[in-house]
């Protein structure tokens, strides 16, 4: 079963309740955002595989350690993940970003998938898929199975808020897929909205309603 890391760090859940706030507006919250996934990503990279290079210092040839080959792609969820894609690349500046466009039908809640465009050479890479809300967990379920139809293998999750069901749906779908939360919520209301929760996160992100 796959991992689930849930942050503690004080001042990410210091931020996360900001952005809870309803009166949080667009740009502080786009910030918060941005902020919270560069912490995240600390986390989130600190497995990735290291190599032996030489190098000369001023004083001495020597050998030491640098990222092996390929690393990393971050693939946002369409639209809300793209929040959290400039603090993954401040950490990493040489990633790749794909897309993958998935919606929730407000109706039934179910996702509608609409684009996915990935890096060429993704399958070499770790591939971080990221999205501030995992709720039923279906887009996220969506979302990796497509990335795996491509022949990806290294995935890891990354989200800002979850509740406890889509933990264990996403879990169940995709047992290799580690899991990395900022804040774990109590459940989903009757709308299949994450309770706190902080709303609809593409429409705080990009100020559509
Ligand atoms: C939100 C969120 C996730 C999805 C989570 O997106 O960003 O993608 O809902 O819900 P789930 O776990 O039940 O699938 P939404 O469908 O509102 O689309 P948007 O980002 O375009 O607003
Ligand atoms: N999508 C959101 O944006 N918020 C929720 O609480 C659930 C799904």
């Amino acid at each position: 079963m796959s991992k689930v890391v849930i942050f503690d760090h004080p001042l990410i859940t210091h931020k996360v309740s900001i952005m809870r706030d309803k009166n949080t507006v667009s740009k502080d919250f786009r910030q918060l955002l941005q902020e919270i996934s560069l912490l995240m990503g600390y986390e989130v990279t600190r497995d990735l595989p290291l190599t032996d290079v030489e190098i000369e210092t001023p004083i001495c040839k020597t050998t030491q350690k640098m990222l092996a080959g390929r690393s990393i792609g971050v693939v946002p969820i369409l639209r809300a993940g793209l929040g959290m894609v400039d603090g993954i690349l401040t950490l990493v500046p040489t990633a790749k970003v794909g897309h993958i466009g998935c919606y929730r039908d407000h109706k039934t809640a179910q996702p509608v998938e609409y684009y996915c465009k990935l890096p060429a050479d993704a399958e070499e890479r770790e591939i971080i898929v990221v999205d501030p809300m995992l709720a039923t967990g279906g887009s996220a379920i969506m979302a990796i199975n497509f990335i795996k139809a491509k022949g990806v293998k290294n995935i890891k999750f990354m989200c800002l808020i979850a509740a406890p069901e889509g933990v264990k749906a996403l879990q169940e779908a995709h047992p290799d897929v580690d899991i990395y939360i900022a804040a774990m919520d109590e459940r989903l209301n009757e709308n299949k909205y994450i309770v706190p929760g902080l709303g609809d996160a593409g429409d705080r992100i990009f100020g559509t309603k």
